[in-house]
Parts: C-alpha cells; structure tokens; sequence
C-alpha cells in the first residue's frame, strides 16, 4: 500500500504521457514532428527550465477539446490514485491554451468533466489552480483572469509559473490582489531558477500561501528562518530538479537540510510524464537517493495534507 498522500505541484499539461500525445494527435489531425513515442522521449533531455517549456508548450498543440481535456485529466488520476494520492491540486495554463484559440470554457469544463468526479472514480478529491505564465505581460494576466470569472465556482486559487529569471514576483501584484478580492487561495513558482529575493517578494508583494519550488530558499539563512517561523509550505519535486538541472543528482537534493532545518516541505511531481515520475516514485526516489527514514515519509505526507486547501474535515478524510 503506498503511503497516503496530497500531491500540491502538479501541472495538468505535464502529465501528457507521449501514448496519450500521439492518441489525441491522431484524434484532431495535429501533425507532430517526432517519428513515433520512442523519438518523442528522446527529446526529454533538458539543460534548463526554458529548454523543457520549448516542448510543454509544443506538445500542447494536441490539447483542443473538452474531452481532450477529461481525458488528460482522468489519466493523471488514474495514475496517482494508484500511487496513494488523496487529493490532488492541480495547476493549469489557460493562456497555452487560449493563444492557439481553445477557449477558456473548453479547458475548465474539459478538466471539471474528470475532477468532478474524481472522488467517485479515482477516490482523489481535487483542486484546481489557475497559473499566470510570468513571462508573459501582466495585462495578459488580468485578461485571463477576467476569463476565468465565469468559472470562478471551479477554481480554488492562482499561481505563477514558466520562465522564472527576469520575470519577478512584483510585476504581477496587482492581479494578485485583483485574484484575493475574488477569493482565490494563492501560491507562486519561487526560487525554482530565480534568487531567494524572488521567494521574499512571492510572500510580501503577492500574499502566497505557498511557495512551489522554493529549492533556493536555502541560499538565505533569514529567508529559512522566516519560513520555518511562518510555516510557510514549500512544494518541491526532487525528479524535476535533477532533470531540469538545479540540483547535480538526487544524492545531492537538500530535502534533508531542509527537513532538519525545520522547513514545510512537501514532496510533488511537477510534470510527471516529462520527468520520470509520479508523486510516488518522487517519494521512492528520494527514499532511496537521500535514505530517508519512514517516520520523514509520513512527515512529508502529513504535511502535504495540513499544507493542502483541505477544510479540517475534508482533510481527515482524505488521509
Ligand atoms: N510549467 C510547468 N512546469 C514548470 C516548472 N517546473 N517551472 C515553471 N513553470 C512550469
Ligand atoms: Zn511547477
């Protein structure tokens, strides 16, 4: 039985497994330029965080329908569910999605047809997060916004996402706060590529809740001692770390240091079909690379529930 367990970084659109890809091209007569699913996983070797966003966003040509969307949605389900995710809260990039003219509406419906049901199908509640591409403009960012009102009663919170160096916190303030006056929960990408003053900003000028990544926290002693004092939760995901090159080797993750420093961390997939990995096989990965004890295992999952946007009773339930 795998350990019960809340997944808090996950991008919808990075569990494209190269099958379903190849399927959904098929479907709506999308060309894709790899020969077959073997020269498409070749193409996953990454030097950095731009270099895999290059083919995240290629591949997401295949994505054009409601039901391509249920679909992509129902077979990350199906594969946490097997990998002792609870409760999944599951990012998405509507402006990927709206620069090729799918509609908003497609996307969320699409998703809401699997997350809908998920607890009846998979046995995992969900949550969805609206994420802002930051290298894209802020007006951009207050458009999808906008685009999303009507289905507000889906969408749980924002984050902030893509190329993060050069693209800081501040310049997407005032859709955060126009994203609080709405109600929306909110978390950011900080300190994946970026500096630890990224992180800072996240907290003071965005109001996060959490901070995804984090990684680079560890870079400023006073930044650690605010977010142990504040127990402000971080989502790392060890296996997109190695990949994308912020970390040499599992072997070399400071998920230890950072435990024994008395930071929130939790432990996530990121975009599991690009990076080797489900929520599970991160928690195996980092068992096995940084031999971690049973007891930090159950830490890491306890805290990904109390971290989670859980109600009390709804988290006691799902672990
Ligand atoms: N979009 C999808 N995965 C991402 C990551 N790891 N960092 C930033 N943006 C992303
Ligand atoms: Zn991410």
């Amino acid at each position: 039985m795998p350990l019960p367990k809340a997944e808090l970084h996950l991008h919808i659109e990075g569990t494209l497994e190269p099958e379903l890809a190849f399927a959904l091209a098929a479907r709506n007569g999308v060309s894709l330029p790899y020969a077959d699913e073997d020269a498409l996983r070749e193409a996953y070797r990454f030097a950095d965080l731009q270099s895999f966003l290059n083919l995240y966003y290629e591949l997401m040509a295949v994505l054009r329908t409601e039901r391509d969307f249920e679909d992509l949605a129902n077979a990350y389900l199906a594969r946490a569910a097997a990998q002792g995710v609870r409760h999944a809260e599951i990012f998405f990039d509507p402006q990927a999605h709206l620069a090729r003219g799918v509609e908003m509406g497609t996307v969320v419906e699409g998703l809401w047809r699997a997350l809908g049901s998920s607890r009846e199908n998979h046995g995992v509640s969900t949550r969805l997060i609206l994420c802002f591409l930051r290298d894209e403009s802020a007006e951009s960012a207050r458009e999808t916004l906008d685009a999303a009102k009507p289905y507000l009663d889906r969408i749980t919170g924002v984050g902030l996402d893509s190329a993060e160096v050069g693209h800081p916190p501040v310049k997407f303030r005032e859709v955060y706060e126009a994203a609080a006056a709405l109600g929306l929960r909110r978390v950011a990408h900080a300190g994946e590529e970026g500096p630890p003053e990224y992180v800072v900003e996240a907290l003071d000028v965005l109001g996060v809740e959490r901070i995804d990544h984090g990684l680079r926290s560890v870079e400023d002693p006073a930044l650690v001692e605010r977010l142990v004092r504040e127990r402000v939760p971080l989502t790392l995901c060890p296996l997109s770390n190695v990949r994308l090159r912020t970390v040499d080797t599992l072997a070399d993750h400071p998920l230890p240091a950072m435990l024994d420093a008395g930071l929130v961390c939790t432990v996530n997939s990121d975009d599991p079909a690009y990076f080797g990995g489900y929520a599970g096989d991160n928690f195996d990965a980092v068992r096995q690379a940084l031999g971690l004890t049973e007891e930090r295992l159950r830490d890491l999952a306890r805290n990904s529930f109390l971290a989670s946007f859980l109600e009390d009773d709804e988290e006691l339930r799902a672990r």
